[in-house]
This record gives C-alpha cells, sequence and structure tokens, in this order.
C-alpha cells in the first residue's frame, strides 16, 4: 500500500472527545519510548508527523493522523512510566483503557513490545486486559536493529512462548525497525488487508 496523504488531526485528552467520523483506525500502544512515534514516522515515511522524544513520556494525548483520507493512525501515550505519580498515571489509564475498549473505529491495536527486553508484567497484563475485553490486537516487536540479526529469532520466540501460558491462539505479529524500516510493508500490507475486507 502506498501512502499518498499523511495529515494530523488532532489530538484528544479523552477516548470521548476523539474525531466523531467512521473512518477505520489503527492505533499504537506499549511502554513509554518503545517507539509508538517512531513507527508511525516510519510506516508513513515522515520524519517529524509524530513527536519522538528519547525522554520517556512524551505523548500524553490521542493523536490522530489521517492517511491516504480513508483511515487514521492513532498515537497513545505509552503505559507504565512509573516516574510520574500516581494520579497522573491513574489519569492515564483511564485514557488508555477507555480507548481501547470504547472507541468503537478501533480496527487493531498494534501492541508494541521492545524485542530485546525479556517479557515485561506490565506488557502482559495489559496484552490479557485488551484479549479479556477482545481488543482486535497484534504485536509489534520494535528496535530489531539493536539486536544481531541471529538474536532476533529465538527472542520473538521466546517472547510468544511465554504469551501461550496465557493465550490459546497468539495474535499476528510482526518484527520492526524504524531505523532500518525492516516490517514497513508488511504491517502496511497488514493494515491494507483489513481495510480491503472492511
Ligand atoms: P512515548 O511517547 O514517550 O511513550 O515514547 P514512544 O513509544 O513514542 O517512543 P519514540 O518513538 O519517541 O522513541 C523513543 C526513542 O527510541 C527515541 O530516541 C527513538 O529514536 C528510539 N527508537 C524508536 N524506534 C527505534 C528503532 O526502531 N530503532 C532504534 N535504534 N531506536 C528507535
Ligand atoms: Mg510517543
Amino acid at each position: 500500500m502506498k501512502i499518498n496523504s499523511a495529515t494530523f488531526v488532532t489530538s484528544s485528552p479523552r477516548a470521548d472527545m476523539c474525531p466523531q467520523t467512521s473512518l477505520p483506525e489503527y492505533a499504537f500502544i506499549g511502554r513509554s519510548n518503545v517507539g509508538k512515534s517512531s513507527l508511525i514516522n516510519m510506516l508513513t515515511e515522515r520524519r517529524n508527523l509524530a513527536k519522538t522524544s528519547s525522554t520517556p513520556g512524551k505523548t500524553m494525548l490521542i493523536n490522530h493522523f489521517l492517511i491516504n483520507e480513508k483511515w487514521f493512525l492513532v498515537d497513545l501515550p505509552g503505559y507504565g512510566y512509573a516516574q510520574r505519580g500516581k494520579r497522573e498515571m491513574d489519569k492515564l489509564w483511564n485514557l488508555i483503557s477507555h480507548y481501547v475498549t470504547d472507541r468503537e473505529q478501533l480496527t487493531c491495536l498494534f501492541v508494541l513490545i521492545d524485542i530485546r527486553h525479556e517479557p515485561q508484567q506490565k506488557d502482559i497484563d495489559f496484552l490479557n486486559f485488551c484479549g479479556e475485553n477482545g481488543v482486535p490486537l497484534a504485536i509489534v516487536f520494535t528496535k530489531a536493529d539493536k539486536l544481531p540479526l541471529m538474536k532476533r529469532r529465538p527472542a520473538v520466540t521466546a517472547y510468544l512462548q511465554h504469551l501461550q501460558q496465557f493465550w490459546e491462539e497468539l495474535p499476528p505479529y510482526f518484527v520492526t525497525s524504524s531505523e532500518s524500516r525492516l516490517g514497513k510493508d508488511e504491517l502496511l500490507n497488514y493494515i491494507d488487508s483489513i481495510n480491503q475486507a472492511l
């Protein structure tokens, strides 16, 4: 799929304040700093469409980007950034949980996992929360360029094996790098195939 247009539409502080359209949405979520905003820029080939930062917790709002005038990419705040106070964490969780469970336009939630890390409880809890609530999701392993080629497959396999404790049927998954653009075509084709089937 070719991306002809990608435009920032709006930032929303709450799920019920998101754009009122019926266009399908593909959202990116994961821990702070996992590479959500970078992945959106990589997919759209726009350097600064979504704001990236080496400081975790940059994205605090729900950001909608309209793609080819037909569907949205959505950049969500990271969950599990412990440096924030409890009140702010609760507020963020409120925003995230409402968005992923209530947003009818949400067609696929891409849950990002840093390929270098062992399974983290926060991610497992979040994945299980999505599973229990019937949220359509896929896993995206990020920063593959930071692992030597021969370590990637074993890392992914180990992660999926861990997930199998909780999941009867594993969600689709992708291995990506925003640096090397690994996984770009696979992800865009996946989105395209869902859009075609809608
Ligand atoms: P928050 O908005 O704070 O939750 O972070 P985020 O998940 O949007 O992460 P962001 O895209 O801002 O990236 C965080 C840092 O990781 C930045 O310094 C990026 O340059 C770096 N980064 C993101 N993706 C990759 C990747 O694929 N490879 C490498 N090497 N670095 C990456
Ligand atoms: Mg971000």
